[in-house]
């Protein structure tokens, strides 16, 4: 088998480069490890940047998201109990949205079978080959028989556990990490939201985040351990912390009580790896990097750097060159970086690192307090939150 773009994993990444590609007459294959009722239903957060849904927009991957995406134009920062707000669109005139990372997979994944491009699923044993050759090469195993496929340029869009990084030579490749000593305990609740916008908040027990996917279905976050046993957490010890980490000085929490759909623990790490390119091989998204979720960034990430891909590939196969793809690993980090350091901050500032840091806790609320109380402060929060521009 042939094509121009072998693409491994079908997440946003994966996917949606396949379908930027269609759209401008470029032939891929993708391949994808799991299932597709595995890809479709795993929980992962759902918070999209303006820019991200412009770009799934102009794809015409958007109308779902339209309907369904909650729209939203501030979030609270909560800490001593109070709740301070961030007027996101009055201070950047622009605006996020909630709608699950499942959700845009589903939506990538129908649009795509529905021309009948190639998707495979259930891929095993996938690997690549001749990466530093004009023909590199992709094997797997599709219903225990070998497969081959040959194409112009390989896409490692395959997550931070996929195969695709490590073909990048150890004297070549270099690690960024923090590994924070703390995860996030997820919920997914059959109760209204705790309030219409997201609620991050600060708290002496851990941080908690308050967020929702529909009007009656709610998402929230505790901070906890990062080896927590999900045995130990009974549902009835989940809304005892949520109201006490969300609780106002002045009153209950807002936080409503309903059937808990789904528990989960999520590792919280900072994690880059330079350069995102090998020869023919070319990293996106977790592939390259991760963020703590705290300041939403992860699909947001994945999907400039295939934005950057696809541009640098048009220019590729409309014979301008390889400039686009050479210069394809810095333009993606420089802003990798800046969604890296937001993301640190806002973890580093909402969390609670050592309980018995006094200090700690009181540089904490001071600089939230600066924070919410100073246009410039709120202002920084909120551009880089709402997305830096895709330059
Ligand atoms: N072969 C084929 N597919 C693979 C392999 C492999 N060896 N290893 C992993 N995969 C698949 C995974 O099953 C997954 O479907 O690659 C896909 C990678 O998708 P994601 O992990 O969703 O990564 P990405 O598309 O970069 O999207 C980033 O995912 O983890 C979140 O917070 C993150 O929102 C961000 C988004
Ligand atoms: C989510 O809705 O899952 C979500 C929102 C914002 C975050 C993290 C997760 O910072």
């Amino acid at each position: 088998m042939r094509t121009q773009v072998g693409i491994i994993g079908a997440g946003p990444a994966g996917l949606l480069l396949a379908h930027l590609l269609h759209l401008r007459g470029i032939e891929s294959v993708v391949l994808e490890v799991r299932s597709r009722a595995y890809i479709e239903e795993r929980i992962r957060a759902g918070l999209l940047e303006q820019g991200t849904v412009d770009i799934l927009d102009g794809a015409g991957a958007a109308a779902r998201l339209h309907r369904e995406g909650m729209i939203h134009e501030g979030l609270a920062l909560r800490f001593d109990g109070e709740s301070h707000r961030i007027p996101l669109t009055d201070l950047t005139g622009r605006r996020v949205t909630i709608y699950g990372q499942q959700e845009v997979v589903k939506d990538l994944v129908a649009l795509r079978l529905g021309y009948g491009a190639p998707l495979v699923f259930e891929a095993a044993d996938v690997a690549v080959h001749d990466i530093d050759s004009e023909r590199p090469s992709i094997t797997w195993t599709e219903d225990g028989a070998p497969r081959r496929l040959e194409c112009d340029i390989i896409a490692g869009c395959d997550g931070f556990h996929g195969i695709c990084r490590g073909n990048i030579p150890p004297d070549v490749l270099r690690i960024y990490e923090r590994v924070y000593p703390f995860a996030w305990l997820g919920i997914l609740a059959e109760a209204p939201n705790v309030h219409h916008e997201l609620i991050y908040a600060r708290h002496d027990r851990g941080f908690a985040l308050a967020t929702m996917r529909t009007p009656t279905l709610t998402r929230l976050y505790l901070q906890c351990r990062p080896d927590e046993d999900l045995g130990e957490w009974p549902d009835h010890r989940i809304w005892e912390e949520l109201h006490a980490r969300l609780a106002r000085r002045d009153g209950p929490s807002e936080v409503h009580e309903g059937p808990i759909v789904q528990k989960g623990v999520t590792a919280m790490r900072s994690f880059v790896a330079e350069p995102m390119r090998q020869g023919r091989l070319f990293l996106a998204g977790d592939a390259a990097h991760i963020v703590p979720p705290t300041g939403a960034k992860g699909m947001n990430l994945a999907v400039a750097d295939v934005w950057y891909l696809t541009q640098a590939l048009e220019a590729f196969y409309a014979g301008r060159g390889t400039a686009g793809l050479d210069g394809y690993s810095d333009r993606c980090l420089r802003r990798i970086w800046k969604a890296q350091r937001f993301s640190w901050w806002m973890t580093s500032m909402l969390h609670r690192f050592d309980a018995g840091d006094a200090f700690e806790h009181k540089v904490q609320v001071a600089e939230l307090d600066y924070l919410c109380g100073s246009e410039a402060g709120m202002r920084t929060l909120a551009e880089n939150y709402v997305g830096l521009p895709l330059d």
